[in-house]
């Protein structure tokens, strides 16, 4: 089975009419994450399992110390599309596959990962597995998180769509030597440059803020306009001040994908309204502004209308930039494939914020057409695709002949 077939068979697991939809330990997981531990022992590579429900493959090289890790993440966003994460674990796979079958001498192991809840779509913190990993996030604070519909982590993953039975399970979290991710852009700018392959700068920074809006509850024909504490009317304003924020701050992102009304009836005055706020950018600061900006205006908000406002901070991920010199050595070997390489920064998360955190990291895109991404239209071209994981496959090689064998460090 090539990438495209494996790209085509985990796009049934979860699919809906709108979508892919493979939250973290559904039985749409599950089966995702069986499927690459079986594709990865019949190709002949050992299958590990970690406690944050992490699955790795491994191409044996000359030593047994510290690999060289590829990899991305299987769970999709609700509604999602077939290539974000996927592209990266199962063109990774492939990656391993071809340099086994070159005979290219290997100095050291190299790894693919599927990182578990990249997305933060079924349980409220994005990079699960990732930032259990990298020691960002303690094993005890995600097993206590609880997912959107109750059941938690702790519970979930040892469940039949956890942990997978016949794989066994590693000691620990043990740092690779370096850290390499496949992924398609999800934006437009390869594709408007006409280049095939991109190599990251820097993945952008992000603050997930949730915000819990208080109003007073009442009938919707007989409280007049003037006495009403109405906490959508509220919930409104913010939205357009989350925008506003953004805006005047400058080069960053910020979004409300998340709104829940309650009760949510049509002949109700809504009495509490949450919603979800994610800042992006590049520049830490700009992210720390835009939240201080939020904060003040929702202050303005909730005493002009009456509906107390309450705002936390869930999710704090610092910007990170990739390593010069990985960066430089996936360059050179996007280089070797294609006349023209783009640099640009990563404005959507990926595990790779976490794994650079302890060890060198770097990260290549290939283009999505349309720029479509989060959504079911997200495609990549087949030939795109195949050059992504030559791509990989070249770095992964020059790596592993120019790092020092060991864990990395940074
Ligand atoms: C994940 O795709 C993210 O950027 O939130
Ligand atoms: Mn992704
Ligand atoms: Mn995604």
């Amino acid at each position: 089975m090539n990438v495209h077939a494996r790209l085509a068979d985990l796009a049934t697991l979860g699919a809906t009419p709108d979508g892919i939809d493979r939250g973290l330990f559904t039985p749409a997981d599950g089966a995702a994450r069986r499927r690459f531990a079986g594709w990865a022992r019949a190709a002949g590579f050992a299958v590990e399992q970690d406690r944050a429900g992490n699955v790795f493959a491994r191409l044996a090289g000359g030593t047994d110390g510290p690999p060289i890790l590829c990899g991305s993440h299987l769970d999709t966003v609700k509604q999602g599309g077939a290539y974000d994460g996927a592209f990266g674990v199962v063109g990774g796979l492939e990656a391993l596959e071809r340099l086994a079958a070159s005979a290219a001498e290997l100095r050291r192991p190299i790894e693919v990962a599927a990182w578990a809840g990249e997305e933060g779509s079924r349980f409220p913190l994005g990079c699960l597995g990732s930032s259990a990993f990298a020691g960002l996030t303690s094993l005890d604070e995600i097993e206590a998180l609880a997912g959107d519909d109750g059941e938690p982590f702790a519970h979930a993953l040892r469940g039949p769509h956890g942990l997978l039975a016949d794989v066994p399970l590693r000691d620990g979290f043990p740092a690779p030597s370096a850290y390499i991710e496949l992924h398609i852009e999800q934006g437009p700018l390869l594709e408007r440059a006409q280049v095939r392959l991109g190599v990251v700068t820097a993945i952008a920074g992000q603050r997930r803020l949730r915000v819990s809006i208080a109003g007073q509850q009442g009938h919707a024909g007989t409280i007049p306009m003037r006495w009403r504490a109405d906490a959508l009317c509220a919930a409104s304003e913010v939205v357009l001040a989350v925008e506003r924020a953004a805006l005047e701050v400058g080069e960053s992102v910020a979004t409300v994908g998340w709104l829940e009304v309650s009760p949510k009836q049509t002949n109700i005055v809504p009495g509490r309204v949450e919603l979800r706020v994610d800042a992006r950018s590049v520049d830490d600061d700009r992210v720390a502004e835009i939240e201080r900006r939020i904060r003040e205006t929702a202050g303005r908000i909730a005493r002009a209308r009456g509906t107390p406002i309450e705002i936390e901070l869930v999710e704090l991920r610092a910007a990170a930039p990739m390593d010069d010199r990985l960066r430089e050595i996936v360059r050179a070997a996007c280089e070797s494939l294609v006349p023209a390489v783009l640099d640009l920064p990563s404005g959507a998360g990926h595990d790779a914020m976490c794994l650079a955190q302890i060890v060198p990291t770097a990260m290549l895109f290939v283009p999505s057409i349309g720029g479509h991404s989060h959504i079911a239209l997200e495609k990549t071209a087949p030939d795109d695709l195949e050059l992504g994981i030559n791509a990989l496959a070249a770095a992964l090689l020059t790596a592993d002949r120019e790092l020092p064998l060991g864990r990395g460090t940074r």
